[in-house]
Parts: C-alpha cells; structure tokens; sequence
C-alpha cells in the first residue's frame, strides 16, 4: 500500500542526515566569512539562468539544497561579513539563525490564544521597556522592522490627538489638517506611514538641522506657531535617535519639554540608537528618550537579531490597544482553552498571523546578557571613533560630516588638482564593493557624495577599517586621472 501522502519528509533518518549536514555547513560559513568576498556580484547570464519553469514535480530536498549552496550562498548579500557596514543592518549570528529554525518547527502564531508565546513577547516588551526607562506595563509589539515599528507608534499618536473617533469617523471628520514635525534627517519610512495613514508627505514639516545634523529647536517652535496660526493641527513631534546618514541623535529633552508644553504626541525612531541605551558609552547622549509616548527599536540592527526583529513601545497600554482592538466574533476569547486570555498580540497590531519572532529575542537576550550587547555597542562606536582617526590622518581624505554614534561618512579628496569628487568617489565604492573588499555603502551631504560607514557589526576588527582606507587610497589614486575636470 502506498504511504499516506503529506508534506512529511519520506525518510526521516535521510533528511535528520541532511539536517546535520546544512547546520555543521552554516556553522562553518559562518566561522569562515571573513576568508570570503564580503558580497559577489551575479552575471547576467547567472541571473537569467536562475529562472525556470514552475516544478510540476519537487526534486526533494537534497537537490533543493545542492542548488542552494551553488547558486544562493555565494551570491548572498553579505551582511554578516566582518566588513560590511552598509545602510544599517545587524551582522545577525549563528545562534539566532538556530533560535529562528525552533521558531519555524514549532511555528507558533503569536497573533492571538493562550500560549507560552505571548508570556515570551510580554517578557521581550517588558525587558526593552526597561531598556529605553518606559515603565514595565507599557504597551508594545514585536514587528518586522522600523519601518513598522514607526507605523505602529505614528498610527496611535493620529487617532490619540485627532480629537474625534478616528477609528469611525476617518480623517474627514477632522476640522484641522493635521501635522506632524521632524528633522529633514528622519528616515523616509516615516513619510511612508503618514501618507498611508491619510495625513499626506506636504503636512509632514521637515525642520532644518543644525551642523551636527540635529534638529534646530527654535525653528521647530516657530512652525508649530505658525502652523497653529495657520489653523492646522499639530499632532506630533518624531524625534530621531540616531539618523540614517549620519548617526546623529536630536536633543531628545528638549524635544520631549516642547511636547510637553505644545501638548504633543512625542514619538522617537530609535531604530538605529534606542537599543544603545544598554551601552554606558551612549546612553547619556539618549537623555529624554524615557519621556516620549511612544519609541521604535529595530533589533535587526544594533543587536544583531536576525531579520526581521523590529520592536514599537508605547507608554500607555491602553492607547496603543484602542488603537488595533477588533473582536469580531470569531476571535471572541474564552474563559479557559487555548482561546482563553484577554491579551492577544493581533489587538497591539494590523497583524492577525504573526511569526513568534520574541522567541529570537528572548533567547538572544539570555544567551547573551544585556551587558554583553552594551560592550557590543560601545565597542563599535570607538571603532567609529578610530576609523574617523585614520581618515583626518590621511592628506587625500576628508570626513564630510561629524561622526554620529557608529557612523562614519568621508571622501577621497587628492590634494593636488581638479577632479570630479561625486563620481570619483562613486567609481571608488563600487570597486571596494565589487572587488569583494568591504561593503560600506553611500550618501550625499551638502551635495558632496561620500562614503558612509556604518558599523553595526560585532565581527568588525580595527584592522578591518586599516584594510578599507588602504583599499579607498589605492584605488583613488590608480583611477582618479579619469575623473580630472
Ligand atoms: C532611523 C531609521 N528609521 C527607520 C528605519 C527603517 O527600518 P527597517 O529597515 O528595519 O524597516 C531605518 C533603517 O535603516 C533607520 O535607519
């Protein structure tokens, strides 16, 4: 008779074996990266071999994971490599690439029911709570990243301060445009929340910043008067702890004093800087952050969880909860069973069927220990620091911006003669990328193009940062006669 057909391996013992062999792989590719090219690119021909026809017939698992190891792995994106500092991404580990495999067997829904899921995301949003000085009941939800981290902060200052039943009446009710201020540093998935929430980019108020690329203060108050003058209605100030190009951190004190006497929401994109609460080194910087009303954390970067792990707060429960709270009859809880609770995560969110990313979280935080990250971070914001040094060392290359937290933007600059900087410096990033060198990636401040690094990475080594500024000179003077104007 032929066996009942499921998805279930058809010889167990062969895909344990296969198991085994795919974790003793990874653990040695892991061990191993810094031997390889932090990122190689795909040919064309590569790229156009990968598609095929949709499979009628599988080829099992041992031919799926063949395939993986010769046309996946090597063409990865690189991030956990010991010189990739690219955007801001985490460099992840071992031991949260096995937390995620537990999460998959066990494939939890941690959207709603009456099990050990919710206590470990309750245990994970207390214990981050604690982190950033909110009180332990706060509200709060494990998400995908900052981008909805942020979504789900924003999401609760609009339909707290609207001043009517938003959740009913949609934005058309309100009488006042609303408005919503940050610096014209804060990262572009705030803008993506507040069109997508009805608010529109042209009532998001970008305020100018300082030369340490902090928001100014004074401007901000003077657009809120104005706006208020103007008969819109400010609703809420974003505060940035530590902006995307250049890690800079707005005076969180004091914007939390104008959101206080303004009678705003105060809400902070600590994606990148809000988890450096846990480094002695930083955590002065943050001074204020304990006071907003709601803050974003993305664990995926400076604590290296791997993707995705994004992590909102909000101090008052009850608000975040009135805002996502749907019971339609069907998710109705129950006294006792797995139904029972009155708590669930799908009430924190626009998710009903969420992975359990806490357990990630959770194991990382106890593996670890909280001090052990902070000496992470610090530890990265020195090499900050000295990467910083060998560029003000070097005649031929400038810093283009004042080092915020971990990242550091600077230029190839020969100091005789007249040459196209933007795109010298371009062809040079693209050759440390495509010669497997090191992965920093780019930005433009002041309309000069610089190379930016960011360095959320526990792997990274000084002489790792020595190894990029020779590669920066070697190539800058063997091509910069082709961008003399
Ligand atoms: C300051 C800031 N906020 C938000 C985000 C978006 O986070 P994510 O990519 O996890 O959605 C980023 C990403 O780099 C960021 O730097």
């Amino acid at each position: 008779m032929s066996a009942y057909e499921t998805l279930d391996p058809a010889d167990w013992e062969d895909l344990r074996s296969l198991g085994h062999d795919m974790i003793d792989d990874m653990i040695s590719w892991m061990k191993d990266l810094r031997d390889r090219p932090v990122w190689q690119p795909m040919s064309i021909e590569q790229k156009e071999e990968f598609f095929e026809d949709l499979p009628d017939r599988g080829i099992g698992p041992q031919k799926v994971y063949e395939e993986f190891r010769s046309e996946v792995l090597p063409y990865i994106m690189g991030n956990p490599h010991p010189r990739f500092w690219a955007w801001y991404m985490g460099s992840s580990s071992i031991q949260g690439a096995l937390a995620d495999f537990l999460t998959s067997v066990t494939n939890s829904n941690a959207g709603a029911g009456n099990h050990v899921g919710q206590l470990i995301e309750d245990q994970v949003i207390q214990w981050m709570s604690e982190i950033v000085g909110y009180p332990k009941m706060a509200g709060g939800i494990i998400v995908s990243g900052g981008s909805m981290a942020n979504f789900v902060g924003l999401a609760v200052a609009r339909n707290v301060y609207s001043g009517h039943d938003l959740r009913s009446e949609g934005l058309r009710q309100s009488d006042r445009q609303m408005t919503i201020y940050a610096s014209t540093e804060v990262h572009s998935c705030n803008q993506k929340a507040l069109e997508l929430m009805g608010i529109g980019a042209n009532y998001f108020r970008r305020i100018p910043v300082n030369d340490d690329y902090t928001i100014r203060i004074e401007n901000l108050r003077n657009k809120i008067a104005e706006d208020r003058s103007n008969g819109f209605h400010p609703v809420c100030i974003i505060g940035t702890a530590g902006t995307v190009n250049t890690g800079a951190i707005d005076d969180l004190e004091n914007l939390a004093k104008v959101c206080e006497e303004e009678d705003l929401w105060f809400h902070v994109d600590g994606a990148i800087g809000a988890i450096a609460m846990l480094s002695d080194h930083v955590r002065p910087q943050l001074k204020g952050i304990e006071r907003s009303d709601s803050v974003a954390l993305d664990l995926h970067k400076w604590m290296h969880i791997p993707f995705e792990a994004g992590c909102v707060l909000v101090k008052d429960r009850k608000q975040h909860k009135s805002t996502f709270q749907l019971t339609p009859e069907y998710l109705q809880q129950n006294v006792r069973g797995l139904a029972s609770g009155n708590d669930w995560y799908s009430d924190y969110g626009i998710q009903l069927s969420r992975r359990l990313k806490a357990l990630k979280i959770w194991m990382a935080v106890k593996e670890y220990g909280v001090l052990k990250l902070g000496r992470m971070i610090s530890r990265n914001v020195e090499q900050a620091v000295y990467l910083a040094s060998l560029v003000s060392e070097d005649p031929e290359l400038e810093l283009t911006a004042p080092i915020g937290l971990d990242i550091v933007c600077y230029r190839y600059k020969p100091t005789e003669g007249t040459y196209d900087l933007n795109a010298l410096n371009k062809e040079i990033l693209i050759q440390i990328q495509e010669l497997g060198i090191a992965v920093p990636s780019y930005t433009t401040l002041n309309g000069n193009y610089c190379i930016r690094v960011a360095i959320a990475n526990h792997r990274s080594r000084r002489n790792d940062f020595e190894f990029l500024i020779q590669a920066t000179i070697n190539i800058g003077q063997s091509i910069k006669e082709d961008f003399v104007i």
